[in-house]
């Protein structure tokens, strides 16, 4: 094999593998692939960040029948909520405007447990199963080299030359069981490319690729599609402290806890779907459908409610920063001390985010109708129609203008004039 970096390893020196394992086609393959053709040994780590309807027992059950050495799982959902997904809500944090990111924030997680569970099983390379066209690779790739620049890599999938059919027809062969999907007319129809977590889910492939296919609606299993939502709004309220959501209608819960209940009041009325064009760092262009019905209703609120306390100047200035965090997290470089940097202007101002919002949800959306906080730069005298005086001098107004549109106004007639 010939090495592009430095970090991808060199097969004789492949003795023990550590294998981020889902339990899927892919992963299995390699699992089996490894110990073959590199005569090396495996261990398996899955990681658990809320993705729903897995059995941990039985993914490891399949790995340790593969001929895995050991295989490790491993709950990561309060570390995940609390790392990765509450800096994102800190941040407002959406790229291309409609993807929060749950992916990409799942992945320097993943990487760094796998950092440990190598070090600790005395492993000396780390597998994963991302293909060479995606941004996972970089992510994961990126946080390895950064963390344990002892440790090397390997991608099966960029390099093992199997497609889809041959993969299916390996693992016939090695005795791998397989899922698999048939179509109404009995053959086997491939499965859509999934990711998720409890901030979120991504479906690729299939007709997915085709921009002028609109959704068909066996994609959607998280979210129900709007037309089949309740007939009866729901209202919910979110509290904040300091940024963080803490109270869901008053009730006081741990972070993952909230995020999940919010996930599923939102995905029964049909909130979160995300039909997205999508940039790749890799440069591709991609269409990605996303079932997001927390970081929906999350993140509008928590950005109204920072709309709320802070001033004009400061709701310019972040969303600026907010999208060059979201860009920095989505191009896999969390460990970029920049993204520090921002955190830091992040919690700053997230210090006065402190209030509750409340919404309306109504088949597939989720609107604002309700705020209150005690730091809001807001006073309802000052604003209202129906008084004048006090603090807001409306005769100041007309030299305020004028002193306001100077430059303006100038430069107009000058040119113009
Ligand atoms: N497009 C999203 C991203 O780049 C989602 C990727 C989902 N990953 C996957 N292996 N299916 O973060």
């Amino acid at each position: 094999m010939l090495r592009t970096a430095s970090y991808e390893a060199d097969p004789a020196q492949v003795h023990r593998v550590l294998l981020l394992y889902s339990g899927g086609l892919d992963t299995s393959v390699m699992l089996k692939w490894i110990q073959d053709s590199y005569g090396a040994e495996v261990v398996c780590l899955t990681v658990n960040l809320g993705q729903p309807g897995e059995d941990y027992e039985v993914i490891k059950g399949k790995a340790m029948k593969l001929g895995a050495l050991e295989c490790h799982v491993v709950d990561a959902r309060e570390q995940f909520a609390h790392e990765f997904v509450l800096p994102a809500i800190k941040a407002n944090a959406l790229y291309g405007g409609g993807y929060p990111l749950f992916t990409a924030l799942g992945r320097p997680l993943i990487a760094k447990l796998a950092v440990e569970q190598a070090r600790a099983s005395g492993c000396d390379t780390i597998a994963h199963g991302c293909t060479g066209k995606g941004n996972d690779q970089v992510r994961i790739e990126a946080t390895i080299a950064t963390l344990a620049p002892e440790l090397k890599v390997i991608a099966p999938v960029r390099s093992w030359q199997m497609g889809r059919e041959e993969e299916i027809a390996y693992a016939r062969e090695h005795g791998i069981p397989i899922k698999t999907f048939p179509t109404q007319s009995g053959a086997e129809a491939t499965p859509y490319s999934i990711d998720d977590n409890l901030w979120g889910r991504s479906s690729e492939g299939r007709w997915i690729e085709d921009l002028e296919h609109a959704p068909d609606d066996d994609v959607f299993q998280l979210v129900t599609p709007p037309e089949r939502a309740p007939e009866e709004p729901q209202e919910i309220e979110l509290g904040f402290e300091r940024g963080v959501p803490v109270t869901l209608d008053g009730e006081r819960l741990e972070l993952v806890t909230l995020i999940e209940r919010v996930a599923e009041i939102g995905a029964r009325h049909g909130v979160g779907i995300v039909d997205h064009i999508e940039d790749r760092i890799v440069g591709l262009k991609v269409r990605d459908i996303y079932e997001v019905p927390a970081a929906a209703i999350v993140l509008l609120a928590h950005q109204d409610l920072e709309r709320l306390v802070g001033t004009i100047h400061q709701n310019q200035f972040k969303p600026e920063l907010d999208r060059q965090w979201a860009y920095l997290v989505y191009a896999g470089l969390w460990w970029e001390p920049l993204r520090g940097d921002l955190d830091a202007y992040m919690e700053r101002v997230n210090e006065q985010v402190t209030g509750t919002i409340g919404l309306k949800l109504y088949k597939g959306h989720a609107r604002v109708q309700t705020r209150s906080s005690p730091n809001a730069v807001y006073d309802a005298s000052l604003a209202s129609f129906s008084q004048s005086g006090g603090l807001f001098s409306q005769s100041a107004a007309p030299g305020f203008i004028e002193l306001w549109s100077l430059q303006s106004r100038m430069a107009w007639r000058l040119r113009n004039g």
